[in-house]
């Protein structure tokens, strides 16, 4: 069987690896993938956006399932194009990636099911959205509807800065045509998490929860990354918030879609803010997280490729996904000056071989082979991710990998975890 994942971070890095470790040995192929995808699969330099040119490749090559990591693809519609030519692809069709890629859609179904989120206006012209942050309680989120590589969105801590996001926004078109219409919310106090699910448009299985670390600095300092880091399963997400997030949240949004003529089929991400307890919706994501995939797919028990299928296939139900009993923690290092403006094209030293054991695993994101080196290609270079019995073990050996790699500029932070450190003594909830 042979297999094409899309894209070419971590995440799809990790997507690669565990798809590898099918007992069904697929035939594995990445576009365009990265150095360390190559170990594992047939990389071929098609850009993740390119459509046609996919659709193209996976025709003349037979592949046999295509597996879509980033949104812009899905956005584009690459799931509506490869159905309609029968070609089997997990991952939602434009209509349904609007949960992600719009998100005045997404808070206006969530209003209309009752799902819990925050207080929000939305707006396509400056005045209107001014005169509404008047009286509006700080602080206060202002958010582009569309996709902004996770910079679209100001939590604005002075009525002032309120205001210029909003003018940035809709008057001076700092996120182009994603920034036309706005969404403005309530600021909502509390702990993230990432609960990602597996659904064929009816069935709804919940991952493992994780917890991505966004801003660059340890102690949540500095600006917002893509993710410096992340861990699973988040204790802060216990079996009865589990449930309630099932019951309150995925289970509904994914039958509203269904009702509204966009059956979802894919990965449900589902960012939220626990507040006193209590789940409420931050953001969807049509796909898997990243770095959080780098976290989840370490401790999945089924063969992921069943897992796949069956979703592709609208048989999600008859599966039963089973987890491991262990935790997860995932370093990322970073060029030097990133989220800001970095150089590509230094020298990477010090990445281990593959650990037999799997406890340790190095996800490469911006990463290029040139001869026999190993060179930056990106903002985040790779992930370390350590598996252990508990997060203590977990996080000691993604550290002792991590501070083994060197290349110019690195740096990563040191604390990711440790809220799960500090939340469990003895072993993962
Ligand atoms: P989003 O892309 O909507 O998830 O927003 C990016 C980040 O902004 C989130 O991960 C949160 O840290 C923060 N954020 C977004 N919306 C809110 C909100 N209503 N209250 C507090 N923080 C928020
Ligand atoms: N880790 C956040 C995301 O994948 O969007």
């Amino acid at each position: 069987m042979k297999v094409l994942v899309v894209g070419s971070g971590g995440r799809e890095h990790a997507l690669v690896w565990k798809l590898a470790m099918s007992p069904r040995v697929p035939t594995l192929y990445c576009a365009p993938g990265n150095a360390g995808i190559e170990s594992l699969a047939t990389c071929v330099p098609i850009p993740a956006e390119d459509v046609t040119g996919l659709k193209a490749f996976v025709t003349a090559e037979g592949i046999d399932l295509t597996v879509v990591g980033p949104e812009a693809p899905l956005a584009a519609g690459i799931a509506d194009e490869f159905r309609k030519a029968k070609l089997r692809i997990f991952g939602p069709t434009k209509a349904a990636a609007q949960l992600e890629a719009s998100k005045s859609f997404t808070k206006d179904l969530l209003l209309r099911h009752g799902i819990p989120t925050a207080r929000s206006r939305t707006f396509d012209r400056v005045q209107p959205a001014l005169a509404y942050l008047e009286n509006h309680p700080l602080p206060v989120v202002v958010k582009a509807d569309g996709l902004a590589q996770g910079k679209g969105v100001v939590v604005a801590t002075s009525r002032d800065e309120a205001r210029g996001s909003v003018r940035a926004m809709l008057e001076e078109q700092a996120f182009g045509a994603a920034g036309q219409r706005i969404v403005i919310e309530e600021f909502l106090d509390g702990e993230e998490v990432t609960i990602m699910a597996f659904t064929d448009g009816k069935a709804v299985v919940p991952m493992v929860a994780a917890q991505d670390h966004k801003r660059v600095g340890d102690d949540d300092t500095g600006p917002n990354t893509g993710g410096m880091g992340s861990y699973a399963p988040a204790p802060v997400a216990t079996a009865t918030l589990r449930a309630t997030v099932q019951r309150e949240i995925l289970v509904p949004v994914v039958e509203a879609m269904a009702k509204a003529g966009r059956p979802y089929q894919g990965v449900l991400y589902a960012g939220l803010m626990i507040v006193k307890g209590k789940p409420y919706v931050l953001e969807f994501n049509a796909r898997f997280g990243d770095p959080e995939t780098q976290v989840v797919l370490p401790l999945l028990d089924t063969d992921f490729l069943d897992v796949i299928e069956a979703v592709v296939e609208h048989r999600l139900d008859q599966l039963t996904v089973s987890w491991k009993a262990a935790a997860a923690v995932c370093v990322v290092l970073a060029s030097g000056g990133y989220p800001g403006s970095y150089q590509n094209g230094f020298p990477i030293a010090g990445v281990p071989p593959q650990d037999p054991t799997q406890r340790m695993l190095v996800f490469h994101a911006g990463t290029k082979q040139v001869g026999d080196r190993l060179m930056t290609a990106g903002g985040r270079v790779m992930g370390v991710t350590g598996i252990g019995l508990d997060f203590q073990e977990a996080r000691a050996a993604a550290y002792r990998v991590a501070q083994g790699i060197t290349f110019d500029g690195c740096h990563f932070r040191t604390d990711i975890g440790h809220r799960a450190v500090a939340a469990t003594k003895s072993g993962p909830a």
